[in-house]
């Protein structure tokens, strides 16, 4: 028991001591204790070990060494093979005359700093520090959500990370027809346009590893329908008027015509929406089926409409398409007849005075 106690205090004392002269004592004050003028410091280079793997801490030995330790900052860790810490994730691996090494498991943020390994040899103490440096992968911690604006808006998008070295930040658009980029965490677009629209990448970036995030920014803006084209259709036949339209969100149609409302399934009419585009079919064309439509897009920023003049096409019947080019090719060979025929007719006056000579 005695021993045991005059061992622990004379631990506490090493390493009191040893603190003493590592950060509280000014190099070169003198220390009452037992005629030693010096202490050997050495700085180990830092260890630079992933958030999540382990380490070693390795620290040599000596022939003469009675006591050695490793140290957390200011608390012990091991004191030769026992064990001080609480923390299950530290272990001893080797204790021997050369090397008195000890491992950290699944080291964390809060092990980085300053580790300490405190030899006494039987003549003066040695102490070597380490450095533990911890690198954590980025992660993009606060983002933006997905947005949904009208067009012109002014936005902001922002992205945060964490991650040591501090993660750098980069935005950008996913289409390839724009080219709007910004270093930074946050992205401002001012006065949004449609072309805008898209999905936005957020990229954190260190030395180990990179995130990526994406937000979905939606732009709203009214309808706009293309130029009304007028249609010529037979009689008898099917006619078909289409709308096409550009609009966020999605436009309903309703066409007209004149100032009357045209619904779906009357009159012989069906009107068709397919996303961006709308049908109005006449199934079979009559006469009053002919004149002015009007085809109008409305969402709930603002409306657009397009006029079409339905007009009668007179198709070529099945006689005049017999009359028609073949009546052309008649001429032809009635003319060629004629000719053929005066050609004759001309040959015979000019040899007619030496047939009545015979
Ligand atoms: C170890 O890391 C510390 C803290 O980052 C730094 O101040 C010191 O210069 C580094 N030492 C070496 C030897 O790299
Ligand atoms: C080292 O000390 C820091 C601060 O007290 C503590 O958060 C960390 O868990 C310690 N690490 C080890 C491996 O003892
Ligand atoms: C995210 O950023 C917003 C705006 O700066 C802030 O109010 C919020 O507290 C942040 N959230 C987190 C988890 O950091
Ligand atoms: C957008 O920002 C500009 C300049 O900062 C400002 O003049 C304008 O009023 C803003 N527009 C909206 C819709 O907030
Ligand atoms: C179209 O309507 C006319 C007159 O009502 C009718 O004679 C004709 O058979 C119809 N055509 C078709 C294809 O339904
Ligand atoms: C068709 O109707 C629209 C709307 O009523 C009108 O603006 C347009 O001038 C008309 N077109 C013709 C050719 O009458
Ligand atoms: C069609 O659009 C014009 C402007 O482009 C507008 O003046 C007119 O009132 C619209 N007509 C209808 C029926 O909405």
């Amino acid at each position: 028991m005695g021993i045991c106690g005059y061992f622990t205090v004379s631990w506490k004392c090493l390493v009191v001591l040893s603190f003493r002269l590592l950060f509280l004592v000014p190099a070169g004050l003198p220390v009452h204790s037992q005629g030693e003028s010096q202490t050997d410091s050495k700085v180990m280079d830092n260890i630079t070990v992933r958030q999540g793997e382990n380490v070693f801490l390795r620290c040599a030995q000596g022939d003469i060494v009675t006591h050695t330790a490793w140290l957390n900052r200011s608390s012990i860790l091991y004191a030769g093979e026992d064990k001080w810490s609480v923390d299950p994730r530290v272990s001893l691996v080797t204790l021997n005359q050369e090397e008195f090494t000890i491992k950290i498991e699944d080291v964390d943020m809060t092990d980085e700093g300053p580790y300490i390994c405190a030899v006494q040899t039987s003549s003066r103490p040695r102490t070597t520090s380490v450095h533990i440096l911890v690198q954590v992968p980025p992660t993009i911690i606060n983002l933006s959500k997905d947005l949904v604006v009208n067009e012109g808006s002014n936005v902001t998008l922002m992205c945060q990370a964490s991650g040591k070295p501090e993660p750098s930040l980069t935005w950008k658009l996913l289409s390839p027809s724009v080219d709007l980029v910004s270093e930074d965490e946050y992205l401002d677009i001012p006065s949004i346009s449609r072309q805008r629209a898209g999905t936005y990448e957020c990229t954190a970036i260190n030395d180990i590893a990179t995130d990526v995030q994406t937000v979905e920014i939606t732009v709203n803006y009214a309808p706009s329908v293309s130029e009304g084209r007028d249609v010529g259709v037979t009689l008898g036949q099917r006619g078909v008027l289409e709308c096409e339209v550009d609009a966020v969100p999605k436009a309903d149609f309703e066409w007209y015509r004149d100032d009357r409302r045209i619904f779906n399934g009357l009159d012989g009419m069906e009107i068709e929406d397919a996303g961006q585009l709308s049908k109005l079919t006449f199934l079979n064309i009559s006469e009053a089926d002919y004149g002015n439509y009007t085809c109008i897009a409305i969402n709930k920023l603002g409306s657009s409409n397009a006029s079409f003049v339905l007009y009668e096409v007179i198709e070529p019947t099945s006689s005049t398409l017999v009359q028609g080019p073949g009546a052309v090719q008649d001429g032809n060979s009635g003319s060629m007849g004629t000719h053929v025929h005066t050609y004759t007719c001309l040959l015979l006056v000019i040899l007619l005075p030496f047939l009545l000579k015979f």
